[in-house]
């Protein structure tokens, strides 16, 4: 990977042939309690790992979509329809559509100078194979792209989400936001570690997050691994944390951001934006601009995912509810932009969040050569 990380995590990585193709996973469903590897040589084993959550968190699923497009290329899969189950594995992390269309793009783009290219050519079956071959580099080398992209993205978050972090901060966050989730250090996390390195961190409470305790299990791992002083806590307790005063601020990631600066992320987000605002403590949430749907309006445009109501009754594998139980298991909410006091991306701040500000972001997406990418879009 482009970023040289001190936390030592890689949640994916790509294996060349004769070993490959496939996608090496780092199984996060295992995770604190064993290290296991999962090796996709398919995009069925893939996007079975996508649902399961074996691979998960918005930048990383667009990385893992990305090379999924490379892998049914190197097979030679129905690349298009490869890239469409791929894309709608999961419905609200935007990310994921975004990095398969990207790879597809790439990959059809080639295919077309390919053809372009063959004609008048000698030996057909030579001309074909060696054009697909060059095709599916195209969707790899655009998935190694987007990797190294969101590294620098992860990096440049950090950079500016640590000017809104005070001196012996006490931050808390919701669900799983670092390298596990990222080419690069993460989103929210990122920045937490900055702050911990800058010595601005005195505290880090982890909300535990149910029903799939991302927050427990992942974060309070990279926290652990990286010396962070933390403490994980039940979802539920954080109302009481904040009345006792000892949350300076809250940081969490999204899954996809309306046009008009709507937040879909890990359900119990909304709660916690409801909580601060009503204690005054800062809300502020950090992603890379490919989070921002700007074909979404707003939050009635983005499908939130239903998971299994088992994910509910259940806990590590045991019962704890009546068999005849049903369930309520959204993966995530949406939290109104009025609530989200600063959205930190890789161009700058959105402060305060709305239509425009993301708008104004959204126009460097593509930064030309040599512009600035530090700018503040709005204080
Ligand atoms: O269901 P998950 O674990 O994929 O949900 C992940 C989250 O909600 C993260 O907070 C979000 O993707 C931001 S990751 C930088």
């Amino acid at each position: 990977m482009a970023h040289t990380r001190a936390v030592d995590i890689r949640p994916l990585r790509w294996l060349d042939p004769p070993a490959g193709p496939a996608v090496v996973l780092l199984d996060q469903t295992r995770l604190p309690a064993e290290e296991e590897y999962l090796t996709c040589r398919d995009v069925t084993t893939l996007i079975d790992a996508i649902r399961r959550l074996v691979v998960r968190g918005a930048p990383m699923l667009g990385v893992a979509a990305a090379y999924g497009v490379a892998l049914a290329a190197y097979r030679g899969d129905d690349v298009p329809a490869a890239a469409g189950l791929l894309g709608r594995a999961r419905p609200t992390a935007v990310n994921l559509s975004w990095g398969a269309e990207r790879a597809l793009a790439a990959w059809s783009g080639a295919v077309a100078a390919e053809e372009r290219r063959g004609e008048g050519a000698a030996d057909a079956a030579t001309r074909a194979a060696d054009a697909a071959t060059r095709a599916a580099a195209a969707a790899l080398a655009q998935a190694r792209e987007i990797e190294a992209q969101d590294a620098a993205a992860s990096a440049a978050i950090a950079g500016h989400g640590l000017r809104l972090i005070g001196e012996r901060s006490r931050i808390l966050t919701h669900c799983n936001t670092g390298a596990l989730v990222s080419a690069g250090e993460g989103t929210a996390f990122a920045i937490i570690l900055a702050a911990h390195r800058a010595g601005r961190l005195a505290r880090l409470w982890v909300d535990e997050t149910r029903p799939l305790l991302q927050g427990a299990r992942l974060t309070a791992y990279e926290a652990a691994r990286a010396g962070i002083p933390h403490a994980v806590l039940t979802d539920s307790a954080a109302a009481s944390l904040m009345a006792a005063g000892e949350v300076d601020l809250v940081i969490t990631g999204a899954d996809r951001i309306a046009a008009d600066g709507s937040v879909a992320n890990k359900v119990g987000t909304y709660g916690l934006a409801v909580l601060a605002r009503h204690h005054g403590v800062p809300f502020v949430v950090a992603a890379p601009v490919s989070t921002i749907d700007f074909t979404a309006a707003g939050a009635g445009a983005i499908q939130v995912e239903q998971r299994p109501g088992q994910e509910v009754t259940s806990f590590a594998g045991n019962a704890v509810a009546p068999p005849e139980s049903a369930a309520y298991n959204p993966a995530f909410d949406v939290t109104g932009a009025a609530l989200v006091t600063a959205l930190v991306t890789e161009h700058g701040i959105a402060q305060p969040v709305h239509a425009g500000t993301l708008h104004a972001l959204g126009a460097m997406r593509k930064p030309r050569e040599g512009a600035r990418s530090d700018v503040s879009v709005e204080r």
